[in-house]
């Protein structure tokens, strides 16, 4: 396990070192990238641009509190690209490509800021299996490998590259992050995107972004490592006295310690009920919630 006490210096060290200009940092809201940020502007203050770029893809209120969490940087930049990802993911249905079309199109938006702002270096909050999952051939992270192929950095840093996710926590907890940042649950760089099988929509984006908030907030004293909704398809329910043909909408509830095996988590009968509830009744276009109680493997812990 990590020691914060020699962990932390030693990175404001090596970020320091390493950086001889301007540099800019990706922001995703999550633990991750706001630990990286918040060494990244120990270490280099006003040389540092942090740039969080709202996709649309977010979970629910990740905007506003990026800006709560990082209202003191001076430089923060804060992109609305949603119609710009909307437009790029129209008709695309492949999971991989999917992937690479938001990968892409976040390359394309992080570009411009860095040009703006004359960044010659990257400061990024990769952890250790982030590197494993993308050197291996089970999906492509969007947040490992894209970036400096395309904006010319002269560095890269990567100060958290040898950490698990609870060592990032513990030197969160240390540099005094909100508790809402350092136990915030994974949440996937290529966002909702990847929590909606098939095309992405707005209406299936609006229903996922919802139903992940009900879901992140009825789990959360069950302290699951992850949990998450995905819009699977449409089937067949009743309203009223109508037959309506509605959202499926899939919870997943999972047990890990860094995402590589999980767990499908035994939640009770009662809390799935009330999310079963919550879902629907929120969601008129919802027919149907269903628990998944596969571990991984054989599934992945998102849905593409
Ligand atoms: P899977 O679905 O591969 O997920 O079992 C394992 C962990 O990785 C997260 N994940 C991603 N994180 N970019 C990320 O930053 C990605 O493209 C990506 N895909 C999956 C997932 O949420 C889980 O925590």
């Amino acid at each position: 396990m990590v020691d914060p006490e020699t962990f932390v210096p030693e990175a404001i060290e090596e970020i320091e070192e390493a950086v001889d200009g301007h540099a800019v940092i990706a922001l995703s809201g999550g633990v991750d990238s706001s630990t990286a940020a918040t060494l990244a502007y120990e270490a280099l203050g006003d040389r540092l641009t942090p740039v969080y770029v709202d996709t649309g893809l977010m979970r629910k209120g990740e905007t506003e509190e990026v800006r709560e969490t990082f209202g003191y940087v001076e430089g923060l930049r804060i992109v609305d690209a949603r119609d710009r990802f909307l437009d790029a993911l129209a008709g695309v249905t492949d999971p991989e490509e999917k992937r690479h079309v938001v990968g892409e199109r976040f390359i394309r938006e992080f570009e411009t800021v860095a040009n703006e702002v004359d960044a010659d270096y990257l400061v990024q909050g990769t952890i250790y299996p982030d590197r494993i999952e993308s050197e291996g051939t089970i999906k492509s992270h969007h947040n490992v490998g894209g970036l400096p192929d395309v904006v010319d950095f002269e560095g890269i840093v990567e100060p958290m590259r040898d950490l698990y996710k609870d060592e990032v926590r513990e030197v969160a907890r240390h540099l005094g992050l909100d508790e809402v940042v350092s136990e915030r649950m994974p949440f996937p760089g290529p966002g909702l995107a990847v929590r909606i099988v098939g095309e992405v929509t707005d209406g299936k984006l609006r229903v996922a972004r919802e139903a992940n908030h009900v879901v992140e907030e009825e789990l959360a004293d069950h302290d699951p490592w992850q949990a998450l909704a995905a819009v699977l398809g449409k089937a067949t329910g009743v309203k009223g006295d109508n037959r309506v043909h509605g959202w499926v909408v899939a919870v997943r509830s999972v047990e890990s310690r860094d995402g590589m095996t999980a767990r499908a988590q035994d939640v009770d009968w009662e809390t799935l009920q009330r999310i079963q509830s919550r879902i629907t009744g929120e969601n008129p276009n919802v027919a149907r919630v269903l628990y998944d109680v596969t571990h991984k493997p054989p599934a992945t812990i998102e849905y593409e």
